[in-house]
């Protein structure tokens, strides 16, 4: 194949002296990269090399079989933005609720509608634009979700294969566990966990080398008020609890791993996957049998067709998928009509039923060392740079993420749940969380502003909702996908969202009243106050504070064929089309609790073996 070309070694210089460092300073040797602008053939492309693109574009070029291709819209975030993209501690940057501070050459800058729930603010929703995608620019966390809700999910799209029980296999050989080593955490910081329900896949999971101090006392506080210690980690298939949470970060290097450190660098190091950067996906093309015969890409303003003898993979995430449906004519047929995109299947649910997690915070001053701690006093940071640089120890090695705690709202009677929330929490498994909490050694003041000067050291209470019910949407107004789509999450327009949110706040103020937390805080909330009770005041600070761990979903939900609503069946292959799937967090039947990226890798993995069942099942009649 001439129009491939090796590249065996890239060095890349980053000169980046007053900063932690942590660059690939190569890439693998023996990587295929494929030429931009030529028009190609492979048996699978897959668009998005993003979380879960990688994930599967490695496993099926792995089986040897058929030829792989993905195209991705950006590069290599190592390249594109350095240390910054890769070092634990600076996982904060870049990722605010304005475009501000954004990088254009790792981040896609799209901005939400004007939310009714945060105080109809239009605010900045970070999705990596790189190899890894939001993989790249996620805060690193990893936790799965629970038994119960996988139950619910293997119920909604009626398949059994993903009862807890049937996907666990998946989560295990998406990722392999390292445990504490050495005694870099403190010895009131030990984490508790299972290893057992780990396997040996590429993704690189561990616990952070250092845990700030904030956490160890927000432990016992949380036990004190009656949730306790989840003993075996959050990885189990129970959440109800808290501890210390799962990082993705690689315990030798202490750098992050994301799609691409992990799947990707061993896909090039040991397979034919033939990868496209800075190719921007614009349609997929059908047959006049509504079969994906391919994918029309653009590079620098050259168009060029990828072709797919097998099958079309969409991993361009939950808000871009949806986007590539519909400029390719599949989608609500009014939403197309008014774009002049012809209608090739009428699939009202492309773009619905986004689901999310809000989070909100209250702050106060502590008697310890936090993040403020290191912004008050330079000396103090540049230390922990030279930790970092020379020994991978200290502050930088967090990602921010320590302690973590799950928590139903719903049967605590001090909270005063209405009997109409609880009804429409009800319809969630038993073990389904309604909030997590999570303490940030950081200031978090109203609308995330920054640190007042005043010398002090900050916590942050961070609640955000884990069984949320009002449903955002993606649609478009331009039939080219370098437009950017519109989102809207509609973060907490339904009354049982924002009871939730109030109850949050009383319950974090519950945690500060712990004899544990009284021993350290400083003067009483610095934000919002303890003077701000009222259901009505507590509210309004909830929208003033609305933000979102970036955690959409669901845009192309999985189900059944008889609802409407669905878009692809329990194998993710799209209703109505042949040869096309969507594989990543939009083809969620919905959001299970807390964080997505070990589900998203899971799903990748699973329907990896979907497909390879499928060669199997085809046998010899299957050519090559
Ligand atoms: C700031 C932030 C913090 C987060 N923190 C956590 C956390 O701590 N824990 C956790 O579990 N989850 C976290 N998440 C969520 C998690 O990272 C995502 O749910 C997950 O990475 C989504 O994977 P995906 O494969 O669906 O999409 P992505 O990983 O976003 O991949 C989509 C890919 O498609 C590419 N693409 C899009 N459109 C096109 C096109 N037209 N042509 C070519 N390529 C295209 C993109 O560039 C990208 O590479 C966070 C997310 C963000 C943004
Ligand atoms: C690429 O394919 C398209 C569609 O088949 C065709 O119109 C175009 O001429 C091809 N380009 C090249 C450079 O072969
Ligand atoms: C990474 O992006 C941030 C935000 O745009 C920027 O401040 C920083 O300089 C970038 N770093 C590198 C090495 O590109
Ligand atoms: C948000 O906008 C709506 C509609 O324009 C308006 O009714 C509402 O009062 C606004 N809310 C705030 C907090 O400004
Ligand atoms: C659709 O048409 C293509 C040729 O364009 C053919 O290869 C394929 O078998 C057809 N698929 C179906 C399901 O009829
Ligand atoms: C509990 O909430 C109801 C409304 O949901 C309210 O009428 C009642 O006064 C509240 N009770 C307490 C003790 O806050
Ligand atoms: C389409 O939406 C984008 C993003 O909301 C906006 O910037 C743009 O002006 C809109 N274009 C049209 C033609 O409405
Ligand atoms: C709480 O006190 C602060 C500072 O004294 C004041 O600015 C704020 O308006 C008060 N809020 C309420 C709801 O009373």
């Amino acid at each position: 194949m001439n129009h491939i070309t090796r590249i065996t070694c890239v060095a890349i210089a980053i000169a980046n002296v007053a900063s932690a460092q942590l660059v690939h300073n190569q890439l693998p040797v023996g990587s295929s990269f494929a030429v931009n602008g030529e028009n190609a053939t492979y048996d699978y492309v897959i668009v998005g090399g993003g979380t879960a693109g990688l994930a599967i574009a490695t496993r099926l070029a792995q089986e040897g079989r058929y030829s792989v291709a993905v195209l991705e819209a950006g590069g290599f975030y190592e390249i594109d933005n350095g240390s910054r993209s890769v070092v634990p501690g600076y996982d904060f940057y870049s990722n605010g609720a304005t475009l501000d501070g954004a990088n254009p050459q790792i981040d896609w800058m799209l901005l939400t509608t004007p939310q009714a729930g945060g105080n109809n603010k239009s605010v900045h929703y970070a999705r990596g634009k790189c190899l890894g995608g939001s993989s790249a620019r996620n805060y690193m966390v990893y936790q799965r979700p629970t038994r119960g809700s996988m139950s619910m999910w293997a119920d909604a799209v009626e398949d059994e294969s993903w009862y807890w029980d049937n996907v666990l296999p998946y989560y295990e050989r998406s990722a392999t566990f390292t445990p504490p080593n050495g005694d870099h955490r403190a010895a009131n910081a030990t984490p508790m966990y299972d290893a057992s329900v780990f396997g040996n896949g590429p993704l690189a999971v561990s616990f952070a080398r250092f845990a700030a101090s904030i956490a160890s006392w927000v432990n016992i506080g949380w036990t004190q008020i009656g949730n306790p210690v989840l003993e075996q980690g959050f990885n189990s298939g129970e959440l109800i609890g808290h501890g210390y949470v799962t990082v993705t970060i690689d315990e030798e290097t202490q750098g992050r791993s994301s799609s691409q450190t992990a799947y990707l660098d061993v896909a090039l190091k040991t397979t034919q996957l033939y990868v496209y950067t800075h190719a921007l996906a614009k349609r997929i093309l059908f047959s006049a049998n509504k079969t994906a015969t391919g994918v029309l890409v653009e590079s620098e303003g050259n168009p060029y067709e990828i072709s797919a003898r097998k099958e079309v993979v969409l991993s361009a995430g939950a808000f871009q998928s949806p986007q590539l449906l519909m400029v390719s004519g599949v989608g609500p047929a009014e939403t197309l009509e008014k774009l002049g995109i012809s209608v090739i299947k009428d699939a009202p649910g492309v773009g619905q039923n986004m689901q999310d997690n809000p989070f909100f915070a209250l702050t106060f001053a502590a008697d310890l060392e936090t993040g403020s701690t290191y912004q008050n006093n330079p000396a103090r940071f540049v230390q922990a740079i030279d930790n970092y640089n020379e020994h991978r120890t200290g502050f930088l090695t967090s990602s921010g993420s320590d302690l973590i705690s799950f928590q139903k709202l719903t049967d605590r009677v001090e909270l005063n749940i209405s009997t109409q929330a609880k009804q429409d929490l009800a319809a969630h498994a038993d073990d389904w969380p309604e909030v997590m909490f999570w303490s940030l050694a950081a200031w978090i003041g109203p609308g995330y502003g920054s640190l007042p000067p005043d010398g002090k050291n900050y916590v942050g209470l961070v609640g955000s909702l884990t069984a949320p019910l009002s449903r955002g949407w993606v649609t478009i107004n331009s039939s080219d996908t370098a437009d950017l789509p519109i989102i809207n999450p509609n973060w907490m327009t339904l009354p049982t969202d924002q009871e939730l949110a109030v109850a949050s706040f009383r319950r974090m103020r519950a945690l500060l009243k712990s004899d544990a937390m009284q021993s350290i805080v400083l003067g009483g909330e610095a934000y919002p106050g303890e003077n701000v009770t009222s259901y009505e005041d507590l509210l309004a600070v909830a929208n003033t504070q609305a933000f979102t761990f970036a955690h959409a979903s669901a845009t192309c939900k999985m189900g059944v064929k008889s609802d409407k609503m669905a878009v692809v069946d329990s194998k993710a292959r799209v209703f109505g089309v042949n040869g096309l799937r969507v594989v990543d967090a939009s083809a969620f039947p919905f959001l299970p609790p807390g964080q997505p990226q070990s589900t998203v890798y899971m799903l990748a993995e699973k329907i990896a073996d979907d497909i390879r069942k499928g060669w199997l099942a085809a046998g010899s009649h299957d050519e090559l």
